[in-house]
């Protein structure tokens, strides 16, 4: 039986001109959730536990995905969810879907359906079949950030990597997007540029969705280690490809081995890891 192991991102410290306290707040409620993921995943799948995960997120306002999301240029919010399972490689997921509370829970339920990824107007219609209720996600804070245009740019999603007993990973990926954008702009966190697993690694990334869609970020990562490059590395590589035009983003990783690791290429993400006995926090 293998260690169940979980690593989650809450976006960037830098997003919404995070301040000492919020800063301390957004660690506090890290480390609620994760151990609280880390406990669903003893008795879960990966599969199951990464979407708990996302959920948990997803309802904290601290966060830029679900309650919290930024808002569009034109006032209204669009969030983006995805899936990834690493045994069956199954990507699901909603791009630009509106209120409803929890995307990714949308983006569980299409896993079940041949056409797993819907957008826009067709993902919320998806949704109101499926019972998910209309849901405002839009917060006092972002509302006044919006109305004096100091929402920030696009800094925030949050996510889950999480490998189970019976060795099985997972990886699930939600945002808010960028704050600001014009309408009918794709984020990376509903492709595999921005949320990838197999059976060797998951990946999960936040930052500018340009950013990392001109990496192939998550992807990148995950096919240089199923080639057999060493997590670091692969890394380290997919980093400097980012780094050729200044690209913003973080990424954290969980391998089918046990190895887990983040990265970012400007400060600083904000990141829990936990095996159940080590908890990591940053
Ligand atoms: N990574 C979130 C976004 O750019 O929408």
């Amino acid at each position: 039986m293998v260690q169940p192991k979980l690593i989650i991102h809450g976006g960037f410290f830098s997003e919404s001109n995070t301040d000492a306290a919020t800063k301390l707040a957004k660690q506090e409620s890290m480390k609620r959730i994760v151990s609280l993921a880390h406990a669903f995943l003893l008795k879960h799948s990966a599969l199951d536990t990464v979407v708990y995960a996302c959920e948990l997120l997803e309802n904290d306002p601290l966060f830029n995905a679900g309650t919290g999301s930024q808002i569009q240029s034109d006032g209204s919010v669009r969030m983006s969810a995805s899936i990834m399972d690493g045994v069956t490689r199954k990507f699901s997921g909603v791009i630009n879907i509106q209120d409803v509370k929890n995307p990714i829970r949308v983006a569980e339920q299409l896993m079940a359906y041949d056409d797993r990824v819907l957008g826009g107007e067709g993902a919320t219609a998806f949704a109101r079949n499926q019972g998910f209720e209309h849901f405002d996600v839009r917060i006092p804070q972002r509302i006044k950030e919006w109305e004096i245009k100091a929402a920030s740019q696009g800094k925030g999603t949050v996510g889950c990597v999480a490998l189970d007993a019976a060795g099985k990973l997972a990886a699930a990926t939600s945002t808010g997007g960028k704050g600001f954008e014009m309408v009918g702009r794709i984020s990376d966190s509903a492709t595999v540029a921005g949320n990838f697993a197999n059976a060797h690694v998951g990946i999960s990334c936040t930052g500018v969705g340009e950013d990392i869609v001109s990496a192939s970020l998550a992807a990148a990562i995950g096919i240089r280690v199923t080639d057999g490059m060493p997590l670091d590395q692969a890394y380290k590589r997919s980093f400097a490809e980012l780094a050729a035009y200044d690209g913003f983003a973080g990424a954290i990783a969980l391998t089918a081995g046990g190895e887990w690791y983040h990265l970012d290429s400007h400060p600083s993400m904000v990141y829990a890891f936990t095996d159940g006995i080590f908890l990591d926090i940053f």
